[in-house]
C-alpha cells in the first residue's frame, strides 16, 4: 500500500502518525521504514522530518533497520524478568541460532527486547506481530516457532 493511500484513509494529523507509520511498515516486505519513507511521510503530512524520525526510533514497534517477517519482542520488564524471561531469551536464541537484536539468515525472524506488553499476570510474555504469548516455557517456545515456520511454508 502507498503512503499517500494510508494517509488518505487515516488522516494526516500528528495523532494519526504512529498508526499510519505502523500500518505502512507492516505492509513492507522487510518490516522497516527507510529514510525515503520517513521523508515522504514528512512531505505528505507537513510534520517535520526530525520529529517523524524521533517517533520512528522511539517506538519499539517501529524500526528503521531491515527486520525479519516475524518480529519477536520479548518483554524484559521486572515482572517478566523475575518470572524467568532469561530462559525464554535463551531458548529463542538457541532455537533460531541468533542473538537478541539479530535477524535469522532466511529473514523470517527478528529478536528484540520490549518493555511491558501489558499482561504481566501472564509473565513471562512475548509478542509476535499482534499476537501475545504468555506463561511461556521452553516447550511452548518451540511449538510457537514451529507454528510460524509451518505458516510461512504454507503461504
Ligand atoms: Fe512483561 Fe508486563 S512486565 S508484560
Amino acid at each position: 500500500m502507498k503512503i499517500s493511500e494510508i494517509l488518505d484513509k487515516n488522516g494526516r494529523t500528528p495523532d494519526k502518525l504512529i498508526s499510519s507509520l505502523l500500518e505502512y511498515q507492516n505492509s513492507t516486505l522487510c518490516n522497516y521504514l527507510t529514510e525515503d519513507d520517513l521523508r515522504e511521510f514528512a512531505e505528505e503530512t507537513g510534520i517535520p522530518l526530525s520529529r517523524i524520525s524521533s517517533v520512528a526510533s522511539f517506538y519499539s514497534l517501529l524500526s528503521t533497520e531491515s527486520r525479519g517477517k516475524y518480529i519477536i519482542q520479548v518483554c524484559y520488564d521486572v515482572p517478566c524478568y523475575v518470572n524467568n524471561s532469561v530462559n525464554i531469551v535463551e531458548e529463542l536464541e538457541k532455537n533460531l541460532g541468533i542473538k537478541m537484536g539479530q535477524t535469522t539468515e532466511d529473514e523470517l525472524f527478528t529478536l528484540e527486547f520490549s518493555s511491558c506488553l501489558g499482561c504481566c499476570d501472564k509473565a513471562p510474555v512475548m509478542q509476535i506481530g499482534e499476537n501475545l504469548y504468555g506463561n511461556l516455557t521452553r516447550d511452548k517456545i518451540i511449538s510457537i516457532l514451529d507454528s510460524y515456520r509451518r505458516k510461512n511454508n504454507e503461504q
